[in-house]
């Protein structure tokens, strides 16, 4: 490490540098709006001063060029910074549709990362350079934060609900992981490395790792089982919804209400089954908290995603007829993609 005086960490992602960019113009347009005040406060104070006990106040008026120069620069300049912030915070939130999916479990006091792929990590991540990564996290317990500096990416993690957030390592190198929310005695502890790496030696790596299987096979281990197969039939009419073609479809509920299927309704759906009753079906599923783990509920999403089209694909039917694309990795699943996957220039 060297010790050169230092801002702010390395950039290493892909939105790092338009970041500092922004960061620095704010604080230059404020610094010197700041300074600009200043200095024309002390020169009025000494230009008008009083300077005797008998002189009045010298009286100015009107001035409309010099209000609506001030009104104006100003406006353009704060909504100007304001455009361009909202633009990279989008951008910031907004994962490419190639990103590669990596499940995280936020509890006190670690960080547990899943890849597709099944390899699993504590406190580290091993990601190849050049690539968009998206991180889909929840919490076991309260709420945390995750927080790579180096990447300039922050979102907390929520109990009950998915956040995603992604980046795009530009070097590869080793890169600080934080918790960025208080979450107990051992909050500062609950650290990690993220390893960015070139993606030949990323690929080595992932042969290195004897997975026990894709997240999305574990996931369908696990909806046999628990019995979910019995009554969540692929084919003919079943008294329960059929989940092939689930996710990220508009679902009618009983209530009237629509809902989009996401992360964060399927897992509530496997966990308190009567929260969201599908128009057309009864309750008649049992209750699953405490029964699955935060873990296996991301494998059990990871499966429902496996057997969804990706979003604006053809009707949910056999994966054979789709085009291939990105989204298709190296094992079939459409709907998600490994980093591992199949990919034109990584071997
Ligand atoms: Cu987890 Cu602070």
């Amino acid at each position: 490490m060297t010790t050169h005086l230092r801002f702010a960490t390395q950039q290493s992602s892909s939105v790092a540098g338009e970041y500092d960019l922004l960061f620095w113009i704010l604080t230059a347009i404020c610094g010197i709006v700041v300074l600009g005040i200043a200095a024309m406060i002390a020169y009025s104070a000494l230009r008008y001063r009083r300077r005797s006990e008998t002189e009045l106040p010298e009286q100015i008026q009107g001035g409309i060029k010099l209000e609506l120069t001030w009104t104006i620069v100003p406006l353009i300049l704060f909504m100007g910074m304001f455009a361009w912030g909202a633009r990279l915070y989008f951008e910031i939130e907004t994962p490419p549709a190639n990103a590669a999916e990596i499940y995280v479990v936020g509890k006190q006091w670690m960080w547990k990362l899943q890849h597709l792929d099944g390899a699993r990590e504590i406190n580290e991540l091993h990601v190849p350079v050049g690539r968009p990564v998206k991180l889909i996290m929840t919490s076991q317990d309260v709420i945390h934060s995750f927080f790579v500096p180096s990447f300039r990416i922050k979102q907390d993690v929520l109990p009950g609900r998915y956040t995603t957030i992604w980046f795009e390592a530009t070097r590869a190198g080793e890169f600080h992981l934080f918790c960025a929310e208080y979450c107990g005695a051992k909050h500062s502890g609950m650290i990690g490395w993220i390893h960015a790496m070139e993606p030949r030696n990323y690929q080595e790596w992932v042969e290195r790792g004897a997975a026990e299987g894709s997240m999305s096979s574990m996931g369908e281990k696990m909806f046999h089982q628990f019995a979910c197969a019995n009554c969540h039939h692929f084919e003919g009419p079943a008294t329960c919804p059929n989940l092939r073609g689930l996710y990220g479809r508009q679902v009618q509920l009983k209530d009237g209400q629509i809902i989009t299927a996401d992360e964060t309704y399927i897992r509530e759906s496997i966990l308190d089954p009567a929260a969201k009753i599908v128009a057309g079906y009864d309750n008649v599923m049992p209750n699953f908290t405490g029964q699955v783990s935060e873990e296996q509920l991301t494998q059990l999403i990871a499966f429902i995603k496996a057997i969804s089209p990706p979003p604006g694909g053809d009707q949910p039917s056999s994966t054979g007829s789709r085009q291939p694309s990105e989204r298709t990795n190296g094992i079939g699943e459409p709907g998600s993609s490994s980093i591992t996957g199949s990919r034109p220039g990584v071997r």
